[in-house]
């Protein structure tokens, strides 16, 4: 149901506190991003903080973010961290909004249809169990190194099968990386730097360009070839959009295979990662796991038909996902609005942390402690409410949640049916900002269970 405000009453977001002349909130963010973002809610729903010049009106209550995300969508825009994505994303249904948007959407969700990840699934499947079958007892692994890849094989798998493109994965295996780590600091850094002939810039630019020189050659490929693959690229290449009888161009079909690539790869990784951390730091939640496993899997490699028999692996998932959220995403105003008695001007940007409002002691009782157990006391095992958004919510929601879910129960379950995996010794893990803010690093050692 609409929303409906009256202009007249509403007042301005509160500014919040230790703003600085030109620099505003810079410093803070700048210095501890995390705590910062989180502090937030102490000042109010709607809150306006500034970054340099750069004004933010940062929604710290769950109600105005699903206002602003669901209920008054039309609204909204994408905002400035998306339009500095756009440069090197292209026009993929990550940077893009409106009837564009949409149309994209449309003739891209076949692919995310049941029965594909399905398809996906089975293949995620041999993967994770080639990378625990990769593994030695006792011998150290990164997980970080080790998650990522297996995000990166199962991304790449969907996009493009066959032997054709063995080419194109192995090149998404090395600027994906290049491509994900400079983006971050693209997105905030002003638009005059990403010229400047620094080092960074030139391997990003150059990883970027390779990516999409490769994609365009398999494309051209796939188009010689006439013939379905049952990946996504050949989906992409043969939709026919319902309502308009528009179909894609190479181009298109390419910057929509990067966004795709580029969402899909280290938020799965990243919550894959952090799943094996809260597991190695919680012995309790790891034997009731293994015992879930054991009784599912046994000593076969897991099956596509297991995921949904791992009601305790899930909401362990879930709660990881909880703790370990996405950090930031951004909106524009198109129109004036009203939120909570509050005026958002035409033009103004809107934010939203899925990881600050997680940790909300108002929304979540002991928020900072991992507790699988509290997603077991809905009688489905999910959240009625939208407190819960990993995968935000309205026309913009992450059109891969349930090829990550698939992707991270498979992995966890053919990890936990051989290994229980120790953290290894003397290291002390930090949370480094990031899209998911991620752990510094993780080493683990590899304990056989049989
Ligand atoms: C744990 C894993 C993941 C998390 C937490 C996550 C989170 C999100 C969130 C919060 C959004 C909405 C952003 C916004 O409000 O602007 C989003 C969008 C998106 N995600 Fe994911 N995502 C995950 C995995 C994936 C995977 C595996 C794929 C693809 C294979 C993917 C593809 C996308 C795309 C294409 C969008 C843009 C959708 C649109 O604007 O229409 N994501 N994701």
């Amino acid at each position: 149901m609409e929303h409906v405000e009256h202009p007249g009453s509403a007042v301005q977001a509160p500014v919040v506190p230790g703003r600085l002349p030109l620099l505003g909130h810079a410093l803070q963010l700048w210095r501890q991003p995390i705590a910062f973002l989180e502090s937030l809610r102490d000042h109010g729903g709607i809150v306006r903080l500034d970054i340099g010049t750069w004004p933010v009106h940062v929604l710290t209550d769950p109600d105005h973010v699903h206002a602003v995300l669901v209920q008054q969508a039309q609204r909204f825009g994408r905002g400035r961290v998306f339009d500095r994505l756009r440069p090197m994303f292209g026009n993929g249904i990550v940077t893009t909004d409106g009837e564009f948007h949409r149309k994209q959407r449309r003739m891209i969700q076949p692919a995310f249809h049941r029965k594909h990840i399905a398809e996906y699934t089975e293949v995620m499947c041999r993967q994770a169990e080639t990378m625990s079958a990769s593994w030695t007892a006792g011998r150290e692994v990164s997980m970080l190194t080790e998650t990522r890849r297996y995000a990166l094989s199962s991304v790449a798998e969907m996009i493009f099968s066959g032997d054709l493109s063995r080419p194109a994965v192995a090149e998404v295996h090395r600027s994906l990386p290049v491509v994900l780590e400079g983006m971050l600091l693209r997105a905030v850094m002003p638009r005059s730097l990403d010229r400047l002939p620094i080092p960074l810039n030139r391997r990003f630019d150059a990883a970027a360009a390779r990516l999409r020189q490769i994609i365009d050659q398999v494309i051209a490929q796939y188009r010689d070839a006439h013939e379905d693959r049952h990946d996504l690229l050949s989906l992409l290449l043969s939709s026919v959009d319902a309502e308009t009888g528009a179909t894609m161009s190479a181009e298109q079909v390419r910057d929509e295979a990067i966004a795709i690539m580029f969402a899909g790869t280290e938020t799965p990784a990243t919550t894959l990662a952090w799943i094996f951390h809260e597991l190695g730091r919680h012995p309790e939640v790891e034997k009731r796991l293994h015992a879930e496993v054991d009784a599912v899997v046994g000593t076969r490699p897991v099956r596509p038909a297991d995921l949904c028999e791992l009601p305790y692996t899930n909401s362990v998932f879930q709660e990881a996902l909880r703790l370990h959220s996405p950090l930031l995403f951004t909106r524009r105003a198109l129109v004036p609005v009203t939120l909570g008695g509050v005026s958002i001007p035409a033009g103004a940007e809107v934010a939203y942390s899925p990881y600050a409002l997680h940790r909300d002691p108002g929304l979540f009782r002991d928020p900072t402690v991992f507790d699988p157990d509290r997603w077991q006391e809905d009688a489905d095992g999910r959240p009625h409410d939208h407190r819960y958004m990993p995968f935000g919510a309205g026309q913009h929601k992450c059109i891969g949640d349930s090829f990550a879910v698939a992707e991270i129960l498979v992995a966890v379950a053919s990890v936990a049916s051989r290994w229980h995996l120790a953290p290894a010794p003397g290291i002390t893990v930090r949370e480094v900002p990031a899209g998911i803010p991620q752990p510094s690093e993780l080493p683990m050692i590899p304990v056989a269970r049989r």
